[in-house]
């Protein structure tokens, strides 16, 4: 990962590259005024000469002096539609035109206004991010060349928000590997030693329980351990508390589906495209990404991140369509596809959840095709029991650019899940309202009094093709938005 440092003016400065950013409409580029007079006149010379527009996302190099090599010009459009979301993108067009010119270093101002220095960070190192993937001689000459980025900045705050930002940017690095390598290397076991990991670097804050499925036979978590029979790989509920805020009675929970591999079982998927299902334990990802970036934090906090891995196969143990499960809550489960697994997998996750004391709970999951279906890659779907804990939320993801939207969640919607022999289905076949349906399941393992929050990530957690600052490949998808509800939460009552 790239370094990031603050300062307040350009003083001494010298690197690589100068990244400067200019409205549509405007004379000249923003906070051109603090630049060396010559330099300045260059500067403004190039953008007439050139005839630069100011386009969103249109950029112009020129060549620079012995302080900065090359000076960079980005274009923002039109200055009454710009916002974090318009930071967000030019700061990661900065960083990537960086490396496509393998330059080390780079300067930048704030674009706009200071109150956009955390956008402003977060579009570096969203960009920063690259999969290295599994080259047998390695990825020399396509890694980032990228080294130090300085932040202008004349806020108070710039170097600890720098800092911060960081450490939530390396926990969510780890999410996006996990989720980018494939699933003959993330199996459950391999999700429990990022636990161990991460458990390890935090050793006096953070406990670990990981439970075998013989441990989860002894909690009776029959629909966990039915998803897990038709796997060679043993399934894992791996469990990270950590007690920020021992006096308070709010504890949270982040759990994440962690189906390291989605065949469907006995379901069987259709071929094509199979291989993205090596991307089904994304919230699971997730939610180690926003523990550990919550502990890195130290927020003022009680968490317990609860990982239900497993892999859905269909092995000659495997559970079967006709099927009836008895979860961990005493529920029973008739199986009507395989292939609806996540929510097996999570029922017994939330019931532990709230048996270790959770009370504000989050899930997250790539549950339904549907929830693509209806949002593209574009929302994340919300369902939730508690009006304030989802506008707490959403609140949240307002500010973090991670979109989502809420579903409603009325009565009708279970009716479509009830069972003639036992006290549910697991999946309706005409389809009807795929991802509410998904939601409306999960909520008959929430007690009353948990203010609950279930989020559908099938379309947000992975991209197939660059929109954006968002790359192709995993998203990190919601950890941002997780980490900044907790740190609002700390301020208002922890
Ligand atoms: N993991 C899938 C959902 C999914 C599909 C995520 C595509 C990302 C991309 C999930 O386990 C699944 O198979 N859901 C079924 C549910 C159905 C059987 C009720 C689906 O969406 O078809
Ligand atoms: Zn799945
Ligand atoms: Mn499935």
């Amino acid at each position: 990962m790239l370094s990031i440092k603050t300062k307040k003016t350009y003083g001494q400065l010298k690197a690589n590259l100068l990244c400067l950013y200019t409205f549509e409409s405007a004379q000249k580029p923003e906070k051109l005024d603090s630049l060396e007079t010559k330099l300045k006149s260059k500067i403004l010379e190039s953008l007439k000469t050139f005839e630069f527009k100011a386009k969103a996302g249109n950029t112009l190099i020129i060549e620079g002096n012995q302080t900065f090599e090359r000076i960079l010009i980005i274009g923002l459009g039109k200055k009454r539609d710009f916002n974090a979301d318009g930071v967000r993108l030019a700061l990661s067009q900065a960083v990537k035109e960086a490396n496509r010119l393998r330059v080390e270093s780079m300067v930048t101002p704030v674009p706009s206004a200071e109150k956009f220095l955390s956008a402003c960070l977060e579009g570096i190192l969203i960009a920063d991010y690259q999969f290295r993937g599994m080259f047998q001689k390695g990825d020399k000459d396509r890694r980032n060349t990228l080294e130090k980025v300085t932040v202008i900045s004349i806020s108070v705050a710039a170097a600890k928000a720098a800092e911060e930002m960081q450490a939530v940017f390396e926990a969510i690095n780890r999410s996006k590997n996990l989720i980018n390598l494939p699933s003959n290397v993330v199996t459950p076991t391999y999700l429990e030693k990022e636990a161990t990991e991460i458990a390890n670097k935090y050793k006096k804050k953070v406990e670990l329980k990981v439970l075998n499925e013989e441990d989860a036979q002894k909690e009776k978590m029959g629909a966990f351990l039915a998803v897990a029979r038709g796997s060679v790989e043993p399934a894992k509920m791996i469990i990270l508390r950590y007690n920020g805020n021992p006096k308070s009675k709010v504890v949270y929970s982040v759990i994440g589906k962690g189906i390291t591999f989605d065949s469907g079982g006995i379901s069987l998927k259709p071929a094509t495209g199979m291989g993205l299902m090596k991307t089904d334990m994304s919230g699971s990802a997730a939610a180690l990404g926003a523990f550990e970036a919550t502990v890195a934090l130290g927020l003022k906090v009680n968490l317990i991140t609860i990982v239900a891995a497993a892999e859905n196969m269909p092995g000659s143990k495997a559970y079967r369509p006709g099927d009836i499960v008895t979860a961990s809550n005493g529920k029973t489960i008739e199986v009507v596809n395989t292939d609806a697994e996540g929510r097996m997998v999570l029922c017994d996750a939330l019931v532990k959840a709230q048996k270790l004391g959770a009370n504000r709970i989050i899930d997250i999951a790539t549950l339904t095709g549907a929830c693509i279906v209806t949002f593209g890659d574009t929302y994340t779907g919300l369902m939730s029991n508690d009006d304030e804990w989802a506008e707490a939320f959403l609140e949240s993801a307002r500010e973090t650019g991670e979109k989502a939207w809420r579903l409603p969640m009325d009565r009708e919607f279970f009716e479509l899940i009830k069972s003639d022999i036992c006290d549910m289905i697991n999946a309706n076949e005409n389809r009807k309202a795929g991802t509410i349906v998904g939601g409306k399941f999960l909520e008959q393992f929430v007690e009353k009094g948990t203010k609950w929050i279930h989020l559908d990530i099938a379309g947000t957690a992975y991209m197939e093709s660059k929109s954006g600052y968002r790359d192709k490949y995993a998203t990190g998808v919601p950890v941002r938005t997780i980490v900044n509800l907790l740190k609002q939460q700390q301020k208002n009552k922890g």
